[in-house]
Formats: C-alpha cells, sequence, structure tokens
C-alpha cells in the first residue's frame, strides 16, 4: 500500500472535513452492481445511488450461474451501469474520494471486470483504489441502514458462504464456524430446482412454502450434539431429493418447500446459538451486538429464527434492509470508504482473488474447511 503524498493529502484532508464519498463496484457474481456512498468523518452512513443489474434472466435457462456468460455480461453492463449510478448521486468523478471495487472472492472473469474498472476510473481520475474482499462488503452491509458499532457477531448466510465471524473492526475478523459442504443459499437453490423452482431457488421456495405445514415430512437434523459451530446442508439436500421424487400434489410440493426452509432456519438457529454463547463468554461486560448478512438474510423465517435466538440470549439483532442483503455495490463502497477512513488503499496492481477467506488464519488450519471440491467456498 503506497499512495503519493497528493492522493493521502486529498483523502485525509477531505475525510476531516467531510467524510469520504466512494463509488463501488460489484461483479463477483450475477449482478452488475454500481454504488454511490458518502461517509461522514463521524462514520454516518448515506447511499447516495445503488444501481443493480441483474443477470438472472440470462443464466435462468441453465439453471445456474455460468461463469463465461456472467463475464461477457459484466463487459457490457460495466460501464452504462457506473454511469447511472454517478448520474443518481449527481456527482461528477471530479467529486469522488476514492474507488472501492470487489477484488474476490468469486467468480474470477467477472471480479477482473469489475476491478480493471475500478482501476481505470482510480488512474484516470487519480483517486485511490480499494480492492474489496466481497465478504467484507456482506460485513458492512447492516451498517448501511443502522449505526452498528464494532465488534459483532456476524453470521454471513448467502450463495456461495455460510460462516459465522466475529468482527472486531476493518479487516479484523476470527472465524468461528463455517459449512462442511454446501452453503445456506445453495441448499436453497439446489433443493428448488429438485422441486421444479426456478432460479434462484431461495426465493422462489420462500413464496411456496407459503401457508405449507412444515411438519409433513421428517427431514435430518445435521450436527445435532458436536460442540462446534460448523453447518451441514447435504443430508438435508439428498433428503428433500429423494422426497421431491415422489410428490405429486402441489399441496405436497408447498408443504416439503415448508419443512426445508424450516429445517435451514433451524439449522442456522442452532449453530447461531451455540456462537452467541461462544462470543458472550469473550465478551462479558460488553454490549453483545449480532449481525446476519448475505442473500439468505431476505429470507423472512430466517430472520424470524435469528431474531429470537438474539432476544433469548441477550444480544441485540440487526440485518441490512432487504435491498442490502442480497449482492449490491453500495455494500462495497462502504467497505471501500471504512478502508479510507483509516488510510488504508491498494496499489493499481491488485489481484483478482477467485478464493480470498476473511479469516485467513482459521481457513488454513482446517484443512477439512478448504475452499473449492474440497470444501465450502470459504
Ligand atoms: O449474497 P448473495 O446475493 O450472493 C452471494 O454472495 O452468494 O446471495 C444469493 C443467495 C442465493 O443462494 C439465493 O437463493 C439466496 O441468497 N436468497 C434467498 C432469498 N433471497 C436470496 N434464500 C432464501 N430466501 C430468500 N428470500
Ligand atoms: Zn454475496
Amino acid at each position: 500500500m503506497t499512495d503519493s503524498p497528493l492522493l493521502q493529502d486529498r483523502r485525509l484532508g477531505r475525510n476531516q472535513m467531510t467524510g469520504l464519498t466512494v463509488l463501488g463496484l460489484e461483479t463477483s457474481c450475477d449482478e452488475t452492481a454500481a454504488a454511490v456512498v458518502r461517509r461522514s468523518a463521524g462514520g454516518h452512513v448515506e447511499v447516495l445511488a445503488s444501481v443493480v443489474a441483474s443477470q438472472i434472466a440470462q443464466h435462468a435457462p441453465y439453471g445456474g450461474v455460468v461463469p463465461e456468460i456472467a463475464a461477457r455480461s459484466h463487459v457490457e453492463a460495466i460501464d452504462t451501469i457506473a454511469a447511472q449510478a454517478m448520474d443518481e448521486a449527481g456527482l461528477s468523478y471530479a467529486e469522488l474520494d476514492g474507488v472501492a471495487a470487489t477484488a474476490g472472492p468469486g467468480l474470477v472473469g467477472g471480479v477482473m471486470v469489475g476491478l480493471a474498472f475500478g482501476k481505470a476510473v482510480a488512474l484516470a481520475r487519480s483517486l485511490p483504489l480499494v480492492a474489496v474482499n466481497h465478504l467484507e462488503g456482506h460485513a458492512v452491509s447492516a451498517r448501511l441502514g443502522a449505526d452498528v458499532a464494532y465488534p459483532f457477531l456476524l453470521l454471513l448466510v448467502s450463495g456461495g458462504h455460510c460462516q459465522l465471524l466475529e468482527v472486531g473492526g476493518v479487516g479484523a475478523c476470527r472465524r468461528l464456524g463455517t459449512t462442511m459442504d454446501d452453503a445456506a443459499g445453495e441448499a436453497f437453490d439446489k433443493i428448488a430446482k429438485t422441486l421444479g423452482l426456478p432460479y434462484p431457488g431461495g426465493p422462489a421456495l420462500e413464496k411456496l412454502a407459503i401457508g405449507g405445514d412444515p411438519d409433513r415430512y421428517a427431514l435430518p437434523r445435521a450436527r445435532l450434539g458436536h460442540k462446534d459451530c460448523d453447518f451441514s446442508f447435504s443430508g438435508l439436500k439428498t433428503a428433500a431429493a429423494r422426497i421431491a421424487e415422489g410428490l405429486t400434489t402441489e399441496a405436497e410440493r408447498r408443504d416439503l418447500a415448508a419443512a426445508v426452509q424450516a429445517a435451514i432456519a433451524r439449522q442456522l438457529r442452532e449453530r447461531t446459538a451455540r456462537a452467541m454463547d461462544l462470543y458472550a463468554q469473550d465478551h462479558g461486560g460488553e454490549a453483545l451486538r449480532f449481525v446476519v448478512a448475505g442473500g439468505v438474510a431476505a429470507n423472512s423465517a430466517v430472520r424470524a429464527v435469528l431474531e429470537e435466538a438474539a432476544e433469548a440470549h441477550g444480544f441485540s439483532f440487526t440485518a441490512p434492509p432487504l435491498a442490502y442483503c442480497t449482492d449490491n455495490a453500495a455494500m462495497i463502497a462502504l467497505a471501500g470508504a471504512e478502508r479510507l477512513a483509516l488510510g488504508i488503499s491498494d496499489p493499481l496492481d491488485a489481484p483478482a482473488r477467485p478464493r480470498w477467506p476473511l479469516d485467513a488464519a482459521a481457513a488454513a488450519a482446517n484443512p477439512s474447511h478448504l475452499a473449492g471440491r474440497k470444501g465450502a467456498k470459504s
């Protein structure tokens, strides 16, 4: 991290007086997103614009995200989406204090598009660049809607991740648990597919489950009795797929959807409750804060059980506004602004990273939780 004195003066001078205004870019999966966020010197956050262009229609025929299609589509959309965000914010590039782009983890072809675009803006406008970890974006996303002070316990539940983290501050995360196989969103998506629902399956399954009887089908309860905070959804996925094969009526499908949603919510609650106990032991006498983030945080059954768990364990509960649960660039802009406020930026040769654990030490120490084919994508 080596900035020119000019950049540092400019950034720190503005930060002390008026805060930081940052353009955020997100292209790590199937959303091309750009946003402009202003963070006051006191930490107050204002989203000036947040544009998300979804590629769902392009991937839907394939039942999931096709990396090559995603990357091409990001290339086609990124300049228009960024221009739209600047337009909606009513700002010129000269009024920005920095550019933040997701640099991983994610589909690397897409990540490279947003990161290269961010580097070009930074170079052309002499702005500092922040190469943001997508997961750090999710971690700060609740701060887009409410003032949440550090430290807090975070449940990050999305399509690619399912982790419990102690978040002590910017770049200071300790992982308490992760998934041994699928992420919760991935389980929603795969089970939804076996129920014949369109991609992305999570929201479709939630809709189908309305009015369903969650007790009609017995589904396995994973990791009961384990003293750690890890998750596992593969047994549930297999059991649900087997039941789905034999269903004939709409009422049966609805009941299975309700049972699956309840089973995922129950496991998230059980593992989170365990993490809350551990966290509370380490933070005795402090205000206990719990934050849930990621696409699955948009699910109301999941939110409800987590809110209940927080209350039972003496934690405050914060979830991002719905628009910032799933992938967006406002969270990337904010993560960038928080780093810039601490004087942290990245060089223009910052790499795009397909894998990038938030807590690198925990990921390296536990080989059964490795990234990729060998385990969860954390
Ligand atoms: O955070 P996100 O947009 O992308 C990743 O970083 O993975 O999360 C997307 C995931 C998908 O698996 C999607 O099915 C799930 O979040 N999701 C939901 C809901 N909305 C999105 N799952 C259950 N219920 C929902 N309402
Ligand atoms: Zn995400």
